[in-house]
């Protein structure tokens, strides 16, 4: 409803053109009047890449049986390397973006959906129109043209749908993808390449008897998050990784609405991290386990050299505390109500329910055969210079976000989302280094309501100065914190319940509205998100 609102204030405004006046009541009514300019390419933007990316319904193969309905983003290569789109056919997934730092990239998003819709991409440091802010979201039959440089750096980044109060439900049916970006320097560390450089996207989802994707949720479900009883790696159920005996890069993405995972290798091997959201880490960090939140990245090593042919090798999700409302009761109670899906098709979790912060499989490997290669981990992976408080144009004053959930919805700073509803404190100045805290019921005790929230923020990525956990949870904390990854860049960040999570955040070279939202998609979509006008 507030979408339609939205659509017919820009085409008043694209018809009336907007006065000075309004601009400096509404700033971001400015960003609402280029939409114009984002239907055509412009002539000054000369691509190195082109790409269309084409979003329809269509019935795939998942199970056997019937096919399954999903939403579906077909890529195609306009101009430049064919390896720019790595399409996965029979995966709800989106195609895979391979990119190049430096590259100039127009897409072409075309939607032939029969509801309004928009991509984002998650982590990538591009301008404002081009970062698929919800008032961009496009109708049946309309085309929106992106245009943008790759300044990131070499890392796992993906897209997905961002359309307002319905991002969860077309995540959920299909709409997001894999970016990888490389660059000269990541090219120089000589890592596991090619078919030994393997994207792992985890989701949960659950299917009813007819292999049908179910997004029903209530209340409690749209509070705690859509938790499904089936695990989907890169859109698979039963999904099998088959190795040689030689290391791997794994990159994870959890691209689940809500699940958060707490992974482990079942034969107690720990686990050695690479990278993160924004790219490589510094050197690599061995733990014995780790998290991995909506949104967030993971790049894992692993060598299966030692290991003989015919082993298997399960990454699991094990148990922790503080995952959901009520001290887990919720968890407990959501799961069991998820119901249980028999027949045909199992999955390797079906006929089970899976609560937050269960035990349960997620990603299989089995050793099959030997390699002729191998690349041995370098100890020293990329330098990461470090950002400083005392660089930030509001070093004495952290900006802090509190967060909260009450009266069945999910807020910052105590506001729910509404286009053009800048606040004074949501305005910071382009070109400056910000120190910002996430407060979870840190400073004030959010009761039978605290739950973990994934934060994230658009535009550039960030650097986690600390986190501060109150009394009252450090038990439940202390059942995750050796999984935390917090070197390296960020642009999504665990807070569990009771936690403060501090961080620096340049917002440099673009100015307009980005926005920052808890990853929970249901969250997210109950309202728990905001823009920054940066100017
Ligand atoms: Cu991954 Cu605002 O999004
Ligand atoms: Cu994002
Ligand atoms: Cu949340």
């Amino acid at each position: 409803m507030n979408n339609r609102i939205n659509r017919q204030r820009r085409k008043f405004l694209h018809y009336s053109g907007i006065t000075a006046a309004a601009i400096a009541t509404y700033p971001s009514l400015l960003q609402a009047n280029n939409i114009g300019a984002s239907s055509k390419p412009s002539a000054n933007f000369h691509a190195d890449v082109e790409i269309e990316l084409t979003q329809k319904a269509v019935k795939i193969p998942i199970f056997a049986g019937q096919r399954t309905r999903v939403w579906k983003v077909f890529g195609r290569v306009l101009k430049g390397p064919p390896s720019t789109i790595g399409n996965l056919p029979d995966s709800y997934l989106a195609p895979t973006l391979n990119l190049q730092k430096g590259q100039k990239v127009r897409i072409y998003l075309k939607n032939k959906l029969h509801a309004h819709s928009i991509l984002h991409w998650h982590g990538l440091h591009v301008p404002a129109k081009m970062d698929g802010n919800p008032m961009y979201a496009i109708n049946h039959g309309e085309t929106f043209v992106y245009e943008f440089e790759v300044l990131n750096r070499a890392g796992t980044y993906w897209y997905h749908a961002h359309t307002h109060s319905v991002t969860a439900k077309q995540v959920y049916s299909g709409l997001a993808g894999l970016i990888i970006v490389s660059d000269k320097e990541e090219q120089a560390l000589g890592l596991p390449g090619g078919k030994y450089d393997v994207p792992i996207v985890i989701q949960d989802r659950k299917f009813d008897r007819q292999n049908q994707l179910v997004y029903g949720v209530n209340m409690m479900q749209r509070m705690s998050g859509f938790l499904g009883d089936q695990i989907m790696i890169n859109g698979k159920p039963d999904y099998i990784l088959p190795v040689e005996k030689r290391s791997y890069r794994l990159r994870l993405l959890n691209g689940s609405n809500s699940r958060i995972y707490k992974l482990a290798w079942d034969d107690g091997s720990p686990v050695t991290v690479i990278g993160t959201d924004g790219g490589l880490i510094e050197k690599p960090e061995t733990m014995p386990y780790v998290m991995l939140a909506p949104a967030e990245r993971r790049e894992l090593w692993i060598d299966f050299s030692n290991k003989p042919i015919g082993t298997e090798l399960t990454l699991r999700s094990i148990p922790f505390d503080g995952a959901s409302m009520h001290g887990g009761m919720m968890g407990g109670m959501g799961g069991g109500m998820m119901g249980r899906r028999g027949g045909m098709g199992k999955g390797i979790s079906s006929g089970r329910s899976l609560p937050l912060g269960g035990d349960y499989p997620v990603l299989k490997v089995k050793v099959v055969k030997h390699a002729s290669s191998n690349s041995s981990l370098p100890a020293r992976l990329t330098p990461i210079k470090p950002l400083h408080i005392r660089d930030a144009t509001n070093a004495n004053k952290a900006r802090t976000i509190t967060l909260s959930m009450r009266h069945m919805s999910a807020l910052l700073n105590g506001r729910s989302y509404k286009m053009n509803d800048i606040q004074p404190d949501e305005v910071i100045t382009v070109n400056t280094l910000q120190l910002m805290a996430f407060d979870n019921g840190f400073h004030r005790s959010m009761g039978m309501m605290a739950m973990p929230h994934p934060m994230h923020l658009h535009g550039e990525q960030f650097q986690i100065i600390k986190r501060e956990v109150s009394p009252r949870h450090r038990a439940a904390h202390a059942t995750i914190s050796e999984g935390l990854v917090d070197s390296g860049w960020k642009d999504t960040v665990l807070v569990m319940p009771g936690e403060k999570v501090s961080f620096l955040k340049p917002f440099n070279d673009y100015k307009g509205l980005f926005m920052y939202h808890c990853h929970n998609l249901e969250h997210e979509d109950m309202g728990m998100m905001r823009d920054f006008l940066i100017k």
